[in-house]
């Protein structure tokens, strides 16, 4: 017997390697294989990559077992990025590197080259700790033991903030509507969604009429199956930065398709008119005007003063989806205190106005969190034409003095006064500069299909 293992210095002795001739014949027979499966191939035209592909799985049990058994599922949060969970990766599915396209958001795609035409697969439905749903990559022809695979393609979303504030919610989603427009209009059979990797299972009623309205049917969020084994999709796509390195034009683009989709499902056409369109948008409770009744006398004095300018008084509570949108259609300058309800100024016509006002304390307290809407408006194109931030009112107590969260908390929802003089003064340039917008605007039509009509 000769001994295989042997170093090849052994064979040195040799004038030729003793196992040429099986060399020989080894090679021989791969290239006739290669040149049968060439051939295969062109006989069939077999052009996918997975069909190609499995000519070269592995076909005995053995490895098939060997490939399953090396499905390693992996926290969906990774507790140790805790302190810094929105940086790099994110804690979310964190050994996961995120596909960056110029001026996209980061995202994650499954089966794709980067995951090595793996598929996404998920385990777990905790609705309270991230850390017990699991995430793995698995090939499609050794999936894990128990796996059942959903058919279609998959919105997978995680957000650090949360699917019940439309503003927040409306940032999670908001990449998707991108990945849409930018891939056939694709559409997706079910949503899964997350935040910090813990289930959820619904989004505002809000959000879920601007999916509708976007992607045509309701929104199909899908809470997975408890004990059936791991869930994986024939195609996921991942976001978990919200709008993350999206340019302006992206954005704009975003909402340019938000407003269109949403006008064309709840049937409203904008009319074109010469005059200017003031909206007092009211609250109740919570950020409410001090006295209404002032704030809409200085402002209907302004209004007044303007040929052309016509003034409409709503409460924004209690409104439709689709009420929301006809309003904000029909309105070219809008007077808000800041609020959830603002996230509707993105279906204002482009270069529309908008003028924020504040309770006390939000200027020294609130943090970067009160420009939400001045980001808001700066990328849907609408002109955010600056605030007015109340200086007087209750102030907070001695007691609290030393901690700012709760002086904060203290002032978060209280009433807005205004100086009467200042915001008659702030109004009455604005409206001009909003006439003097809407004259060079002239002639634009801001008719045409929607993107992914
Ligand atoms: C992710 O990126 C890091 C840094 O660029 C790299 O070291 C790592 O190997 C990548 N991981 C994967 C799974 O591609
Ligand atoms: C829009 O019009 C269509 C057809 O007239 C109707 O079926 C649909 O219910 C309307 N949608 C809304 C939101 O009113
Ligand atoms: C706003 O209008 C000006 C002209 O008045 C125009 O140059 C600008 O592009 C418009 N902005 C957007 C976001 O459409
Ligand atoms: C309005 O404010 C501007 C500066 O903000 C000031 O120059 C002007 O005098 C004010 N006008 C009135 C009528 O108060």
């Amino acid at each position: 017997m000769t001994t295989d293992h042997q170093s090849p210095r052994s064979s040195s002795t040799h004038p030729w390697p003793k196992h040429l001739p099986i060399l020989l014949i080894f090679l021989i027979t791969s290239l006739l294989l290669l040149l049968q499966i060439q051939s295969l191939r062109n006989t069939f035209n077999i052009t996918s990559p997975s069909a190609w592909s499995s000519l070269f799985t592995p076909n005995s049990l053995d490895d098939h077992q060997r490939l399953r058994d090396s499905v390693t599922f992996l926290p969906l949060k990774d507790l140790r990025f805790s302190k810094t969970p929105m940086d790099g990766n994110t804690w979310f599915m964190s050994s996961l590197n995120d596909t960056r396209d110029p001026g996209e958001s980061e995202s994650l795609h499954f089966p794709s080259p980067a995951s090595k035409g793996r598929l996404l697969c998920l385990l777990g439905r905790d609705a309270s700790d991230g850390s017990k749903n699991h995430y793995a990559l698995s090939w499609p022809d050794a999936l894990p033991h128990g796996a059942s695979v959903l058919g279609g393609l998959t919105f997978v979303c995680d957000t650090h903030y949360d699917y019940d504030n439309i503003w927040h919610a409306m940032g999670a989603v908001f990449p998707f509507v991108r990945w849409h427009t930018r891939n056939h209009c694709a559409r997706p059979a079910r949503w899964v969604l997350y935040h910090w990797g813990e289930v959820r299972s619904s989004v505002a009623p809000w959000v879920r009429a601007l999916l509708t309205a976007v992607f045509i049917d309701e929104p199909n969020v899908k809470v997975l199956a408890d004990d059936d084994g791991p869930t994986c999709f024939e195609e996921a796509v991942v976001f978990r930065h919200n709008q993350g390195a999206m340019s302006l034009d992206a954005k704009r683009a975003v909402y340019d398709t938000l407003r269109c989709k949403a006008r064309s499902y709840c049937n409203i056409t904008r009319t074109q008119t010469d005059s200017i369109r003031l909206t007092l948008f009211l609250r109740t409770g919570a950020r409410a005007f001090a006295n209404e009744l002032d704030v809409i006398r200085v402002f209907k004095r302004e209004c007044d003063g303007l040929q052309g300018c016509v003034m409409r008084v709503q409460r924004s509570n209690g409104m439709s989806f689709c009420e929301q949108v006809r309003l904000m259609t029909e309105t070219d300058v809008l007077v808000s205190s800041h609020g959830a309800q603002m996230t509707n100024i993105f279906f204002m016509e482009r270069n529309s106005s908008v003028m924020e006002f504040f309770p006390r304390g939000w200027l020294e307290l609130a943090g970067v969190g009160q420009y939400v809407f001045q980001w808001l408006a700066g990328g849907a194109g609408m002109r955010h034409e600056g605030g007015w931030w109340e200086p007087n009112g209750e102030k907070c107590p001695e007691t609290m003095k030393d901690d700012p969260a709760k002086c904060f908390n203290f002032y978060k929802n209280g009433k807005v006064g205004i100086d009467e003089a200042y915001v008659a003064n702030w109004t009455s340039r604005v409206l001009k500069n909003a006439r003097q917008c809407m004259l060079e605007r002239s002639g634009e039509s801001g008719l045409g299909g929607c993107e992914c009509g």
